[in-house]
């Protein structure tokens, strides 16, 4: 390492639990430091992404999930938003008046790296300091709005 230059940050990883177990489960919702991450397994592959959906803070663990011009998306329940798994992406299709192609509205949702190792599947979530529009519906701020369990 040249000198003066500083170590990279290590990343924590979180376990969710081992593969089998959320294989079994198909989608857990999980509170991983601090916020509450979907993780879900599809065709074959993990994805993690905040769990209240960047509009309007739907529960995605809730949500279908289909595959919207070749990309795979969780389709919100309360108002059918359209996210890409792997990138967080807001899908949506014009209409003029005949629907359009689909275009992306960009990264509103934060997804979270997944891994695999040793049987157990951990999380490192994603610590980019841009801020996102689903970061609203983890914060202190939204969970005062919510009624108390
Ligand atoms: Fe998800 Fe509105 S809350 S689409």
């Amino acid at each position: 390492m040249t000198p003066g230059a500083q170590e990279p940050p290590t990343r924590v990883l979180h376990r969710v639990g081992s593969k089998e177990e959320l294989l079994r489960a198909k989608r857990v919702s999980v509170l991983l430091g601090g916020r509450e991450v979907l993780v879900l397994h599809y065709r074959g592959r993990f994805h993690a992404l905040d769990a209240r959906c960047y509009h309007s803070g739907g529960p995605l663990q809730e949500g279908d999930i289909e595959e919207i011009a070749g990309r795979l998306c969780i389709v919100c329940p309360w108002h059918k938003y359209k996210i890409t798994l792997a990138e967080g992406e807001g899908l949506y299709q014009a209409a003029d008046p005949k629907p359009g192609p689909w275009c992306s509205k960009g990264v509103k949702q934060r997804v979270h790296s997944i891994t695999e190792s040793g049987g157990d599947i951990l999380v490192a979530l994603n610590d980019c300091v841009d801020s996102l529009d689903s970061d609203y519906y983890q914060s202190e701020r939204y969970r005062a709005t919510l009624p108390s369990r």
